[in-house]
């Protein structure tokens, strides 16, 4: 076949899947221990709530979104991130009537139009939160304490949170001032890109890779530019954190790439990645329920790249921990004592007991070698031999020992086996 996959895109093929299953279940779990509930938002959506909210000059509406009209002519996006999409579904529900201050989970794919490599893809996987309906530096605290805690309960270790703050509306509109007065000077130095940003997105400049542009930014000093109630409030922040025993570094040159951050902004790098160090990223978005039309609501969120903690996972950890194979494997000799067998295994499913039978009519040899490859808890052995005495064998395949155990009481039997171990 000549058909295959897009650039950019991957498939995750069942000996991965299982820790792709393992990092969601404890997101889950951990958010839950944190109070966040699930919201699962469409993977279309109206291409302006990412113009209104990404913001229309930034690099992910401007180049990267995958947008089409459909058939009624309408101007949709498969999502390129996950923010816009949960304000929207909250003022859409008017969850802020219903529920006031909300606290929402998600994880699903979002879709960029990047140039692929290591760590980067077109479609990839989110797994996020947001909160809104409060302003509070707890709550922000909260955000960075609950992804440090998730991160460590994945069992990662050796990253590291770079944080800053954009201040209010008014704060981030004086730091795009000084910066576009510090470097009308020096514009024809910038970078392509750079050249563009300084109309469009200046604050952008300040966390571009190039030589160039890093050396036109080095001696501009935003410090002190945050008014009394930011600076208060991003320093009580680093006071929590501290006391929560979180290690932070602040980066004054961190401004994130979408337009609705104010605020605090943050940043989790990992070394081991390469150039996509980024596993996690997020930030207050204060005016966004109200740019959107909604109430005005402090709120604030992060999304972890899932495809980069994998790989993180991949680098660090065995697959053998998570890929568990049945817990029964009936191998059988005879077509009698295959029916009978193929009889048991809907027994054992009904009672919660995975189990499974070759399909693929094996030797006897060969039904033990699959087994032993699947990695089953256990071989039940039926022959005509144990039709007869009703009596079957079950082999533990960790340590080889064998028990005898009655056909009619199969499952009260395997049940009493497995917990015992
Ligand atoms: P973001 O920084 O654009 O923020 O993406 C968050 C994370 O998604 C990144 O740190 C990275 O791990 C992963 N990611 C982004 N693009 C790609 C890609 N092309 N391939 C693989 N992984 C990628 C947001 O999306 C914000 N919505 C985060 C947020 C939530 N802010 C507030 N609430």
């Amino acid at each position: 076949m000549n058909i295959k996959r897009l650039k950019g895109t991957q498939d995750i093929l069942p000996a991965e899947a299982g820790l792709w299953q393992f990092v969601e279940r404890i997101s889950s779990k951990v958010f839950s221990s944190y109070g966040y509930k699930e919201i699962r938002t469409p993977i279309i959506e109206e291409t302006r709530l990412f113009t209104r909210s990404v913001g229309k000059e930034t690099d992910i509406v401007k180049k990267q979104m995958y947008s089409f009209l459909d058939q009624g002519n309408r101007d949709i996006s498969l999502r390129p991130e996950e923010t816009a999409s949960v304000v929207r579904a909250y003022i859409e529900n008017r969850l802020d009537n219903t529920e006031g201050f909300v606290k929402l989970y998600y994880m699903g794919p979002m879709f960029r139009s990047e140039r692929p490599q290591a760590g980067r893809y077109r479609q990839f996987n989110q797994i996020g939160v947001e909160a809104i309906g409060s302003c509070s530096a707890y709550l922000d605290a909260e955000i960075i304490i609950l992804l440090d805690n998730l991160l460590k309960e994945l069992g990662l270790s050796g990253y590291s949170f770079n944080i800053n703050s954009l201040g209010c509306k008014k704060d981030k509109s004086n730091i795009i001032n000084i910066l576009k007065k510090e470097l009308q000077d020096s514009i024809s130095e910038l970078c392509d890109d750079c050249k563009v940003r300084y109309d469009t997105n200046v604050l952008r400049i300040l966390d571009c890779k190039r030589d160039d542009c890093k050396k036109a930014v080095k001696s501009i000093s935003i410090k002190g530019v945050l008014c009394q109630s930011c600076e208060e409030g991003f320093l009580s922040l680093q006071e929590i954190l501290k006391s929560n025993g979180v290690e932070f570094t602040v980066m004054p040159t961190l401004v994130r790439g979408l337009d609705y951050y104010t605020g605090l902004v943050f940043e989790v790098s990992a070394g081991l990645l390469g150039a996509q160090d980024a596993i996690a990223a997020g930030g207050r978005y204060d005016n966004l329920v109200s740019d959107l039309g909604g109430p005005k609501q402090g709120a604030i969120g992060f999304a972890l790249g899932l495809e980069r903690v994998i790989q993180l996972l991949l680098n660090t950890k065995t697959l053998a921990v998570v890929n568990e194979g049945v817990s029964v494997f009936v191998v059988t000799m005879g077509e009698q004592a295959y029916q009978a067998g193929f009889d048991i295994l809907y027994k054992l499913r009904c009672a919660d007991i995975s189990s499974d039978i070759d399909y693929q009519q094996k030797s006897l040899k060969a039904q033990m070698r699959y087994a032993d490859k699947i990695k089953a808890g256990y071989v039940l052995m039926l022959g005509d031999d144990e039709l007869k005495s009703g009596q079957a064998i079950l082999k533990n395949m960790k340590d080889g020992s064998q028990l005898e155990i009655g056909l009619d009481s199969i499952v009260e039997d395997v049940k009493r086996i497995k917990d015992k171990v």
